[in-house]
């Protein structure tokens, strides 16, 4: 009994925050200090005061916040308890998050891992405490441990932004300059292998040339590219998925070009975030008279440039519909039913189970069809919509 109680009493000090099946609001959020919101009000031998543990990668990038939002929209009508964490990119305060959810006896945990390799370790943990693992967008690498993945089509996205540009461009010698995601994301390596599958016989044709990165001129006659040629070419453009360190490279490649390779140019931006820090970099060139750039969330922001005639396109990921799915599969596992899925991701170790979402593109002519009137977003949040 007195260890019980000190692992109560552990569990208020450490994080000061638990749940319980009657909360009238049934999602938790926290990202720091956590303060207290709720004793726990059943018998100490049960610890299950949690149903469903859900841990994203981090609160500094709209996309996750909106996933966030939506989570909690989603999970306003259900009976389930959850909490959501944050990561705050660092994969040890990942590992603690899951820990927290753990001791809080969660059967489900749905986690968009910071680094995928990296996630194995917290994830194995939960897989050996008997809960049921769902890989939330990014796939987790290197382990037997996830039981199933929720994703948007990313070979898809990938390839909606290199048809974008490949439209635009209009004969030959096009200055084309390559951005990635970060490498330890799994989807990264997607999104840049749809986007090659379609801009790599643009550029073995002469409608495109390469400005930005030597390792993807050496590579530019192979139609498909292995995973280590992908790394070498994302070690030269990765964004990291970081807004500063994707102005600092595109700085640095307008610096090491000559304006014959700038005028009207077009930039694979992997995301929203990075692509709005590209394109205000580009435009700030003198030489560049024109982009044509890429992005991927339908962030308020990127919707903002796209009405704006900034940014050029969004791959717009319907972040409602992977919520749902997610949620979905959580309750049939813990009403114990299998939930059905349309495919399988290999993760390195085993083909996981997955339930994939497609995508949609948006251009200036689309946004108020696309998100307005599917009810994404409220038309006053934004201004000049036509
Ligand atoms: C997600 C993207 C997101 C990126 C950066 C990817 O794994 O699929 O939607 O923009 O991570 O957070």
């Amino acid at each position: 009994m007195k260890k019980i109680l000190a692992v109560l009493l552990a569990l208020v000090l450490t994080f000061a925050l638990v749940g319980c099946k009657e909360d009238k609001d049934p999602v938790k959020d926290d990202t720091e200090t956590k303060t207290e919101t709720q004793v726990e009000t059943e018998t100490p031998e049960d610890k299950s005061t949690i149903d469903v543990g859900i841990v994203l990668p981090t609160k500094d990038e709209p996309r996750w916040v909106q996933d966030e939002t939506r989570f909690k929209e989603a999970l306003a009508e259900r009976n389930y308890s959850v909490e959501i964490l944050f990561s705050q990119g660092s994969s040890a305060k990942e590992k603690e998050n899951v820990e927290a959810l753990l001791a809080q006896g969660i059967k489900v945990l749905i986690i968009c891992p910071q680094d995928g390799a990296a996630a194995a370790s917290a994830i194995d943990l939960a897989k050996s405490e008997g809960v049921t693992v769902i890989s939330y967008d990014r796939l987790i690498t290197d382990t037997d441990s996830v039981d199933y993945y929720v994703t948007f089509d990313s070979f898809s996205v990938g390839a909606a932004q290199g048809q974008y540009l490949v439209g635009k461009a209009t004969g030959t010698g096009n200055p084309l300059y390559l951005y990635a995601g970060a490498a330890t994301d799994n989807n990264a390596f997607i999104f840049f292998e749809g986007a090659w599958s379609v801009l790599q016989p643009k550029i073995a044709d002469g409608t495109f040339v390469i400005k930005n990165s030597s390792e993807a001129v050496a590579l530019q006659d192979k139609a498909t590219l292995t995973r280590e040629e992908m790394s070498k070419i994302i070690g030269q453009v990765t964004t990291n998925w970081d807004f500063s360190e994707a102005k600092n490279k595109s700085e640095a490649h307008l610096t090491n070009a000559t304006a014959a390779d700038k005028g009207k140019v077009f930039i694979l931006a992997p995301n929203d975030g990075t692509a709005r820090s590209i394109a205000d970099t580009y435009l700030a060139d003198p030489d560049v008279t024109e982009i044509s750039i890429t992005g991927q969330d339908a962030e308020k922001a990127s919707i903002q440039y796209i009405i704006d005639g900034i940014q050029s396109m969004t791959v717009f990921k319907d972040v409602r519909t992977l919520v749902k799915d997610s949620i979905d599969m959580a309750v049939l596992v813990l009403e114990g039913k299998t939930p059905e899925t349309t495919g399988t991701y290999n993760n390195g170790v085993i083909d996981v189970k997955a339930k994939q979402t497609e995508v949609v593109v948006v251009v200036q002519s689309n946004v108020k069809e696309a998100i307005i009137d599917s009810g994404y977003y409220e038309a006053s949040e934004f201004t000049g919509l036509k």
